[in-house]
């Protein structure tokens, strides 16, 4: 082999075990050999489900400083959804997520900012139905999301506002 042709196979062998070792793995791309590939119900539920309740549970608390936090780390997990599987069967995911979900969300941060509870409860339920509208249309109508009820399965954190932990 020439050593032009040696760089080049060198180079190709390189790029090819860069490709199969990158951690990054597009939306769009098949598993490569077997790998895992986080999809859309991955996102759903390591993600957005556990944001969406943790929100619920603070704001039953009527925990205002966590809510700030709460509301912003739930916003991202659905941007992330939306951009990490831009596309899902034949929907437009990413339009759908914001389209959805954009107006409950400020609904429920300009509660926050008031701390007016009545506020809260009515945006967050909005936003709860925003989340079943979206599966309905998406025909997993078997879905359903609700306003948290029953004790915190956050044993190890604590969502009560500062002033009643102990
Ligand atoms: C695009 C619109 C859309 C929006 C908005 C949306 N979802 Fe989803 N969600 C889906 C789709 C589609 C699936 C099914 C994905 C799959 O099967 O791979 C799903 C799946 C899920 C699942 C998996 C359930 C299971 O048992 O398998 C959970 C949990 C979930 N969504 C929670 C939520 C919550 C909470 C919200 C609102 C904060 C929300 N979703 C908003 C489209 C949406």
């Amino acid at each position: 082999m020439s050593s032009r042709r040696q760089t080049i196979a060198l180079v190709a062998a390189t790029l090819a075990l860069a490709t199969s070792l990158s951690p990054v793995a597009r939306a769009d791309d098949p598993p490569a050999g077997g790998a895992f590939a986080f999809g859309l119900g991955d996102h759903m539920t390591v993600l957005v489900q556990p944001r969406h309740l943790k929100v619920g549970l603070a704001g039953r608390e009527r925990n205002w400083e966590y809510l700030k936090h709460g509301i912003h780390e739930l916003e991202e997990a659905l941007e992330h959804a939306g951009k990490a599987v831009p596309k899902w069967r034949d929907l437009d995911i990413k339009a759908l997520i914001e389209g959805a979900t954009k107006a409950p969300i400020e609904a429920v941060e300009a509660a926050i900012e008031k701390k007016d509870a009545a506020a809260f409860d009515a945006a967050y339920q909005r936003l709860t139905d925003a989340c079943n509208a979206c599966h309905q249309s998406a025909k997993v109508g078997m879905i359903v999301i609700q306003v948290p009820k029953g004790p915190s399965p956050f044993l190890n954190q604590d969502l009560r506002p500062a002033a009643t932990k102990k």
